[in-house]
């Protein structure tokens, strides 16, 4: 009897790949810490006073006007963002499940509990619900700052970003809620610089130090620049806003429109 031919084994587009994902992670977290980056920066404005902060904050609004629209750069950016968050949480939560498949029948084998097996279980741990604290801080700090639908501390005002931070920093929980956000952000960026860098092809014997290092400034810088600001509001160095009549003055003076 004619044998039947094996059946060739399911070909796997480059789509697919673990690699790819890897990859797709690696790239869309450059990008997130790029603008975290930027965005530290920019709140140390706020040491310059209300009007030059919320200066700033019309500033970004009114970027390659009239090339572009009111806020088109900043909708840009969100788009970008959006589509990077996405992808990143995304292949996360698809690489996790493979691994928890291909584990499966594996789950009650014993295993061998060496120094290397408990450091990368616990990064691994730390990733993901470091990750779902970031999603969730996302949500609430948006709601917070940029939509104003969530207002601790007092009445926001769109287009008043310096009024709205000192507001939401007087109260200790608020502070709290960033401080452990910003941890979580440490310890993600602190690992995912490394991951990215690896996945890249970036870490070879003679880069390792200098990778361990880039890794933990980059981290470290995120969590001391961003966690300045709201501090310095909480122990009363900062500036209290300015009445409406003399705000609505000076920002006129400073060119500071309206249209939000
Ligand atoms: C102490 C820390 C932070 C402060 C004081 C802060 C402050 C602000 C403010 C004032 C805005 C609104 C800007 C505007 O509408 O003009 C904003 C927007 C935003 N922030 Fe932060 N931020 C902090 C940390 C973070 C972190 C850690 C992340 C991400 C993990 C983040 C992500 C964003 C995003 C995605 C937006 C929305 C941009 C938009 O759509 O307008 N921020 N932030």
């Amino acid at each position: 009897m004619a044998k039947t031919p094996a059946r060739p084994a399911p070909r796997r587009t480059a789509f697919l790949t673990t690699v790819f994902r890897k990859r797709l992670m690696a790239f869309s977290g450059i990008v997130f810490m790029v603008y975290l980056l930027l965005h530290m920066y920019g709140n140390t404005h706020y040491f310059e006073g209300e009007i030059a902060f919320d200066h700033y904050s019309y500033w970004l609004r009114t970027l390659l006007q009239p090339l572009l629209p009111y806020s088109g750069l900043l909708w840009i950016l969100r788009v970008v963002l959006l589509a990077c968050l996405v992808i990143h949480a995304g292949c996360a939560f698809d690489l996790w499940l493979r691994n928890r498949r291909a584990r499966g029948s594996d789950r009650y084998a014993v295993k061998k509990p060496g120094a290397d097996y408990f450091a990368s279980r616990y990064a691994m741990r730390t990733m993901r619900w470091g990750g779902v604290i970031l999603l969730l801080f996302i949500i609430f700090h948006i709601l917070q700052l940029t939509t104003l639908h969530i207002t601790p501390g007092g009445h926001y005002e769109h287009g008043r970003a310096y009024m709205n931070m000192y507001y939401g920093f007087q109260l200790w929980w608020v502070w709290l809620v960033y401080a452990v956000a910003l941890v979580a952000l440490c310890l993600h960026v602190w690992h995912g610089v490394w991951s990215a860098l690896q996945t890249l092809g970036a870490v070879r014997g003679t880069t390792i130090p200098f990778i361990r290092l880039v890794a933990f400034v980059v981290a470290f810088a995120l969590f001391i620049g961003f966690l300045t600001v709201p501090t310095a509001i909480l122990l009363g160095l900062t500036e209290p806003p300015m009445d409406a009549v003399e705000y609505a003055t000076r920002a006129a003076e400073a060119g500071i429109g309206s249209s939000h």
